[in-house]
């Protein structure tokens, strides 16, 4: 019997392969929009498990499972036993037993890996500290959808470079031949050992990370997100004060040089006021739009919104791939 397909980091996918699963995302994109049933896996049950709050992962998990005739579990952690009564790889054979394939959002890589060696069914990591690999299906299948093919594309992430979705497009990018330029305070640069894998998959992109903001020059999309990530305890002012140059905004824009350059942002975002956090920085450091301005936000949001659907639709075709031979 073949292992179960899990989808646990992008390194462990082929060029070939992570192409296949964002030209599946679209197939299911198009399934969707004609209302056409897809019930492919009626039967099968899976388990979603979150460590972190969610709202895109959450969804697309839910709604994906459904579209494909699944029944879906939403396990919260503070209501089952993972951790702290019951170890990673005991649950992993518990659930396992009961479940075609299981979600995993939490903290430590190491766990979603655990789980996924326990199991005995696919597990799909929907985010730890370390990487993001789902979102990067729905990312690079939207830049297919709005450039039309990947080829000799320049993508460009500025902000904090350590963080899991930096890891994630960085390696990515190499993987998919995608030239990507990594822009962050030195302090924030991605850690040697991810760009060193991103060196070691690499098939053609162009790599570079720098502290320079002119290194947009030339990109076709600008990212970020931002810029404090979940479960991270750090002293808020000094990242403000450190990030604030890297904020996406009109002027950083117009550094690319072009004038169809997008910008991308895998939400939630702090563009303006209207959250309790967003809210509190303001009263507290003055500032209303943190990684990226609102006017911008608002300029790209069309891409952005169509980057947070695709979410559902590559969930859905990462859960088939994996489940389809079963
Ligand atoms: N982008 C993303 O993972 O969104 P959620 O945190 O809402 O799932």
């Amino acid at each position: 019997m073949n292992a179960p397909l899990s989808f646990l980091k992008e390194v462990d996918f082929s060029k070939e392969e992570l192409l296949e699963l964002i030209d599946l995302s679209l197939h299911f994109k198009q399934l969707k929009k004609e209302k056409t049933p897809h019930h492919y896996l009626e039967g099968l049950n899976i388990a979603l498990i979150f460590e972190k709050t969610s709202t895109r992962t959450r969804s697309a998990f839910t709604v994906a499972g459904q579209d494909l005739g699944m029944q879906v579990t939403y396990l919260g952690s503070d209501e089952i036993q993972l951790g702290r009564k019951e170890s990673v790889a005991d649950t992993a054979k518990v659930l396992g037993s009961m479940f075609d394939g299981i979600e995993y959002r939490g903290f430590k890589q190491e766990d979603v890996e655990t789980l996924a060696r326990y199991a005995g069914v696919p597990v799909w990591n929907g985010l730890t500290d370390t990487w993001h690999p789902t979102q990067m299906i729905a990312d690079f299948m939207t830049l297919k959808e709005v450039f039309g093919s990947l080829e000799g594309l320049h993508i460009a992430y500025v902000g904090d470079g350590r963080n899991n979705v930096a890891h994630s497009l960085l390696v990515t990018a190499a993987i998919l031949g995608v030239n990507i330029t990594i822009i962050a305070p030195a302090s924030l640069q991605p850690e040697k050992e991810i760009v060193a894998l991103a060196e070691q998959h690499n098939n053609g992109a162009l790599i570079k990370i720098t502290d320079e903001l002119e290194a947009v020059e030339g990109a076709d999309m600008l990212y970020t997100d931002v810029w404090v990530s979940m479960g991270e305890e750090i002293d808020f002012k000094e990242r403000i004060d450190l990030l604030l140059p890297y904020q996406i905004n009109a002027e950083l824009l117009a550094k690319t040089g072009k004038t169809n350059t997008v910008v991308m942002h895998c939400l939630p975002a702090f563009h303006d006021r209207k959250t309790e956090i967003g809210l509190s920085l303001y009263e507290k450091y003055g500032l209303a739009e943190l990684e990226i301005t609102d006017d911008i936000f608002q300029k790209h949001s069309p891409i952005i919104f169509q980057e947070a659907e695709n979410r559902l639709h590559s969930i859905k075709a990462i859960m088939y791939y994996s489940l389809k031979e079963g």
